[in-house]
C-alpha cells in the first residue's frame, strides 16, 4: 500500500463478491481495488446478524487502514447485517451495500411474480422489508432461502447431477408458481446462472444488481479524488492458494493473495 493511493474496498464472504468487482472493473478501469473474502467465516446467511456484523466490521477496518476511500460491501448478508450500523460508526465514509433487486423485477414482471433467491439473513432483515415496501408494488413476492447454493457457487461446481438437483428444487418452485423474473439476493448466485438459467427456462429473466451497484460505486466517489494507478490487491481469510484458483477460474485475473484473519 500507498499512503497516498486510495482504493475501492469491496468484501463479501467469499468468491461472490466478484460478480460485483468485475462490474466495478468494467465500469471505473482506473480505480484500484481491495478485495477481501471472509473465507474463515463463509457462509454468512446462516449466521446470527451479530456475529456477522462483527466480522465485517472488522473486515472494514482492515480495508481503511488499508487506504480505502469508498467500502462496498458485496454481499446482501453482510449487507443485511452491517449497512446501516456501519454508516452509523463511520460517517464520513461511503459505504455501498447490496439489497435485492425487487425494484426492477417489480417494473419487468409480465405475470406479476417475482422470485427472491437469497439468504436467511437477507431475508430476516430490515434492509430487505423496507425493499418489499417501498418496491414490490402489486407484485407477488416469492422468497427462497436457499443455503446450499452458496457453498455450491464457492466449489465452483453448479453442473454436477447431485448439485443440479439441489439447484432445481429452490428453481422449480418458483417457476410453478408463475415467476418469470428471478432475482439473484445473494452475490454468489450470478456464478450459477448458467444453470439457473438452464433449469428455470427461456421465459425467466435472472435479475442481478452488480451493474447499478458498480454505477453507485462511480455516484459516492469523493468528488475531487483522483484516483492513482496501483496493482489491485487480494484477501482472503481462508485458503490463499484455493482463492487464487477460483479468483482465476472466474475472472481470468492472476493475483498473489494475502492472508488476514479477522478473528
Ligand atoms: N455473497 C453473500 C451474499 O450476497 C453470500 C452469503 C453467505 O455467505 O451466506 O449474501
Amino acid at each position: 500500500m500507498t499512503a497516498s493511493t486510495s482504493y475501492i474496498g469491496v468484501l463479501d464472504s467469499g468468491i461472490g463478491g466478484l460478480s460485483v468487482l468485475r462490474q466495478i472493473h468494467h465500469l471505473l478501469p482506473n480505480h484500484p481495488t481491495l478485495y477481501f473474502a471472509d473465507q474463515a467465516h463463509l457462509p454468512y446467511g446462516p449466521r446470527p446478524a451479530a456475529e456477522t456484523r462483527a466480522y465485517v466490521t472488522a473486515i472494514t477496518r482492515f480495508l481503511l487502514e488499508r487506504g480505502a476511500a469508498v467500502i462496498v460491501l458485496a454481499c446482501n448478508a453482510a449487507s443485511a447485517a452491517s449497512l446501516y450500523n456501519l454508516r452509523e460508526k463511520y460517517p464520513n465514509v461511503p459505504f455501498v451495500g447490496m439489497e435485492p433487486a425487487v425494484k426492477p423485477a417489480a417494473a419487468a414482471t409480465r405475470t406479476g411474480v417475482i422470485g427472491v433467491l437469497t439468504t436467511r439473513t437477507t431475508a430476516n432483515g430490515a434492509l430487505y422489508q423496507h425493499t418489499l415496501e417501498r418496491h414490490a408494488g402489486r407484485a407477488r413476492v416469492l422468497t427462497q432461502i436457499a443455503p446450499e447454493l452458496v457453498m455450491i457457487a464457492e466449489s465452483g461446481s453448479a453442473n454436477t447431477p447431485e448439485n443440479r438437483d439441489i439447484i432445481r428444487r429452490y428453481i422449480e418452485p418458483l417457476v410453478e408458481a408463475g415467476a418469470d423474473q428471478i432475482v439473484l439476493a445473494c452475490t454468489h448466485f450470478p456464478f450459477l446462472s448458467e444453470t439457473i438459467q438452464d433449469i428455470a427456462g427461456p421465459g425467466v429473466e435472472l435479475v442481478d444488481p452488480a451493474p447499478a451497484v458498480a454505477r453507485q460505486v462511480a455516484r459516492v466517489w469523493p468528488n475531487g479524488l483522483t484516483p492513482t494507478p496501483a496493482p489491485n490487491e487480494y484477501f482472503t481469510s481462508g485458503s490463499p492458494a484455493a482463492f487464487q484458483a477460483m479468483l482465476k477460474r472466474l475472472t481470468g485475473i492472476e493475483a498473489l493473495i494475502g492472508y488476514y484473519h479477522t478473528g
